[in-house]
């Protein structure tokens, strides 16, 4: 991955005030751009972020032969009439996964791809078995590599694809290869986060058919093709509780024009339950804190629980919240790396158990993995020099960064920026004491 462009320099204590605009969802326009290659018409999508991520994307997809014209600050109009290349470069092997959603895409329009295998990161190990064992069920021939796979199909059929845990790639790789499959595909246990709904959205206006029952299961009737279509993206929420997370840290008051209550109640909640508040305002939400902070226990899940993405700003929020909180992590086996930083450098009382602390043994119970957080506060923060290890605990170092008196340096902002619009200038819209430096 490329080199940070810069580091940050935060000095804490000071309280967020202002407002922001919400950004485009990373996780539902990476995929939408996968899914224009579904067309030889033309695309237009609205609401896009400009992150790293968005631009890795739009490199694949100029190697695939997309035309690719921005059209305005947040809106890009892709067109793929020829798919010019079955297969990516091994340079996007390990980089995101992003390739692997390609596949169904890339069968219906050139019947084989070689796309790179997503790398192992610091979250968890992250496989794509399901995936493979989906389209395999499709009719697609699978040669798996070490860095990357190879898939062939004459035409992908509709099959009943039971997901042994609803798994948001797995969901979207089905959806974009079943849409033009022959026949219907069922999905059952499929995922349903808001992204994936606004994925469905975007491919029934394409033409596609698809239902969504309440149960998570998908029914997908394959068409024999998909038009051009002009699409917003939904707002990031990932962002949006970010920013109301270091609203109610700092003991602030920001708004977020753009943030749907509808796609945060588990998030508002929890932050109901710790001590955070919000209001509608006229274009969006505005995060504060209602009364002192107190301690609570969380419990990452699949949506319509609580947002694997949520934990890290709410972990350091929890710092501040006087008692003792429960974080129980149950999508990754391994998203709690991050703490460390913070309680040697910081201060925080943050311990780490292999045990399942929250209502139920999820998947890690017994398998040894550090996956329950117990955090103890509120904890006065020590500034320090951080490195962030990955995206959304990227947030987190920033958050406590903002929360400790004196001045913190943060690298490894390449991750931040891989996902989060501008952060810089966003945070320092709201009052924080940001700058930047050369890498
Ligand atoms: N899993 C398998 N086998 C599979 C697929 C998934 O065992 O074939 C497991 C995973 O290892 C994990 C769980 O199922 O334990 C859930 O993984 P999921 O497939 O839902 O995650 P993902 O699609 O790889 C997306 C987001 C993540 C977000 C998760 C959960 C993108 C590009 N990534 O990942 O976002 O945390 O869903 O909501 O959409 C981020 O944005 O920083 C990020 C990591």
């Amino acid at each position: 991955m490329a080199a940070d462009r810069h580091l940050y320099r935060i000095t804490g204590g000071v309280p967020l005030r202002g407002a922001v605009q919400a950004s485009g969802a990373k996780n539902a326009a990476t995929k939408q751009l996968v899914a224009t290659l579904l067309t030889d018409e033309p695309c237009v999508l609205h609401g896009v972020p400009r992150i790293l991520e968005v631009d890795l994307v739009l490199g694949m997809l100029a190697e695939l032969g997309t035309e690719v014209t921005w059209l305005g600050e947040h809106t890009v109009r892709v067109c793929t009439p020829k798919v010019t290349s079955t297969s990516l470069s091994s340079s996007y092997s390990g980089v995101n996964r992003i390739p692997i959603l390609m596949m169904g895409p890339l069968l219906h329009r050139r019947g084989e791809t070689v796309v790179p295998l997503p790398g192992g990161c610091t979250i968890g190990k992250r496989p794509i078995d399901f995936h493979l064992a989906g389209l395999s069920q499709m009719g697609a021939d699978i040669v798996d590599g070490t860095r990357s796979v190879k898939v062939r199909a004459n035409r992908l059929s509709g099959a009943h694809v039971h997901l042994p845990f609803p798994s948001v790639g797995a969901t979207e790789n089905l959806l974009l290869a079943a849409v033009l499959a022959k026949g219907t595909t069922v999905i059952s246990n499929a995922a349903v986060e808001p992204e994936i709904v606004d994925l469905v959205l975007m491919l029934q206006k394409m033409g596609a058919l698809i239902t969504i029952d309440i149960d998570r299961t998908i029914v997908v009737s394959g068409v024999s093709e998909l038009g051009g279509v002009e699409h917003r993206t939904v707002p990031d929420r990932i962002e949006i509780a970010s920013f109301a997370a270091a609203a109610v840290a700092t003991n602030g008051r920001i708004q977020v024009r753009g943030a749907r209550q509808d796609h945060l109640i588990t998030f508002l909640n929890a932050l109901r339950h710790i001590g955070g508040e919000f209001t509608e305002t006229e274009d969006g939400l505005e995060f504060f804190r209602g009364r002192p902070l107190t301690a609570a226990d969380i419990e990452t899940g699949v949506h319509p629980g609580f947002m694997t993405d949520w934990q890290q700003p709410i972990t350091v929020l929890l710092t501040q919240a006087a008692g003792t909180s429960v974080v129980h992590e149950t999508i990754y086996e391994d998203r709690f790396g991050y703490a460390e930083q913070l309680s040697t450098a910081m201060g925080a009382e943050i311990e780490l158990t292999t045990k399942c602390l929250g209502a139920t043994a999820c998947r890690w119970h017994a398998r040894d993995f550090l996956h329950t957080a117990k955090i103890s506060g509120p904890t006065p923060l020590k500034a320090a020099d951080l490195v962030i290890p990955d995206l959304r605990a990227g947030f987190g170092y920033v958050l406590a960064a903002l929360v400790a008196e004196g001045t913190s340096t943060i690298s490894g902002t390449r991750y931040l920026e891989r996902g989060y619009e501008d952060p810089v200038a966003k945070l320092a819209a709201v009052g924080a004491r940001i700058t930047t430096q050369p890498a």
